[in-house]
């Protein structure tokens, strides 16, 4: 079995984060949200992995991820130079696959119990393919999928009238049979090779195309209220090792990093994570945070947000800051006292919303 982690595609649901940064690569609780699906890869035993990169950042991702020695993985790498979509991405790496297995995990996606209750269902099967399904409340805004006993029947992308609420997850379990299906397959309206054409066409040809659904939660990150939510399922169920040296103005599910400054005259609570070598002077870092490395953070509250690293926060009197994602190397300043006024430097798709 071989694994492929994706970390191509537009973003555009993230921007401006996604102009200069892999959504792949932003952090939940200090750790790129792909490193988790990573993680979830190799604890199946699987060895050889390929990462597809695409047309933003190859370059950091190949930095973070390198030849995957400190995984004891093999890491190697496929370029999409456009981001023509899942099944395009998959083709790509079909040097790679050679004859094995393999499971193709979007790096954007989260799933909290792993998959290897679902790698153990497809090892012991006879599937020429399987899916990984969940139950959703709003099925029209998804990929479906329509079962007949084990088997799948039918994939509808965002039907107007859903026969079934079970929708498709990120993660594929898939045989080499797929590469000859998709070089055949034209691009959909969105301009895109799509992966549930490709597993359509193998279902009608005939074959075994099971699925399994996913227990506890599953979050597809693509856009910024997804991501927030996603910081805060994670950091609810991070184990934390701290609590237990815990001074009177740190309280709840707190990470702490080493060199991490925090005054006398803050507060933490939990759940959050604060990354390393970072300074908090009389702030409030409230529930479902995650503050990056080497950060400033002065007369703030910061809730239920993202701060990446190197990011400077430095507030004159105390302001709130909430439901927010903050890139690395930001910073944020007011001026003395009651300033009134703003000196705005953003970028295109900024937004910036005074409450
Ligand atoms: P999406 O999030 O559906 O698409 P996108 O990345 O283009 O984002 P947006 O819709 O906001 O513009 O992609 C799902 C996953 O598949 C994601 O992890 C990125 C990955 N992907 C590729 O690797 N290559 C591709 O060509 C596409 C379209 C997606």
């Amino acid at each position: 079995m071989k694994g492929i982690l994706l970390h191509g595609g537009s973003g555009t649901r993230l921007r401006p984060l996604t102009y200069s940064d892999v959504k792949q690569l932003l952090p939940i609780a200090g750790k790129p949200i792909s490193e988790y699906a990573l993680e979830n890869l190799i604890s199946l035993g699987i060895k050889d992995i390929n990462i597809v990169v695409g047309n933003v950042g190859a370059d950091e991702v190949i930095d973070y991820y390198g030849d995957g020695k400190k995984w004891n993985v093999n890491i190697t790498y496929t370029h999409q130079e456009k981001p023509l979509g899942i099944a395009n991405a998959i083709l790509l790496a079909k040097e790679f696959v050679g004859n094995d297995d393999f499971i193709v995990y979007l790096g954007d996606n989260f799933l909290q119990n792993g998959i290897n209750y679902l790698y153990e269902k497809y090892i012991k099967s006879k599937y020429d393919g399987m899916l990984a399904l969940v139950k959703v409340r709003n099925p029209s805004q998804f990929g479906i999928a329509e079962i007949n006993g084990e088997k799948i029947t039918r994939l509808v992308e965002k039907p107007k009238e859903p026969k079934s609420d079970l929708a498709i997850v990120g993660v594929y379990f898939l045989k080499p049979l797929i590469f000859d299906i998709i070089s055949k397959l034209k691009p959909s309206d969105r301009g895109e090779y799509e992966i549930t054409e490709a597993y359509q066409i193998v279902i009608n040809k005939g074959y075994n195309v099971g699925y399994s659904i996913v227990s506890g939660w599953f979050k597809d990150t693509g856009t910024v209220d997804d991501f927030l939510e996603c910081n805060r399922l994670v950091l609810d169920s991070l184990k934390y090792d701290t609590e237990e040296l815990q001074e009177k103005n740190i309280s709840g599910k707190t990470h702490i990093s080493d060199n991490t400054i925090i005054s006398k005259d803050s507060r933490i609570l939990g759940p959050c994570y604060i990354g390393n070598n970072t300074k908090i002077e009389n702030s409030y870092i409230g529930p479902f945070t995650s503050v990056g490395s080497n950060c400033i953070i002065k007369n703030a509250e910061i809730e239920n947000s993202i701060v990446m690293d190197k990011t400077i926060i430095d507030f004159s009197d105390k302001f709130y800051i909430r439901e927010s994602l903050i890139g690395s190397n930001v910073e944020i300043k007011t001026g003395n006292n009651n300033s009134k006024s703003m000196r705005l430097i953003l970028g295109r798709d900024s937004k910036l919303e005074m409450r």
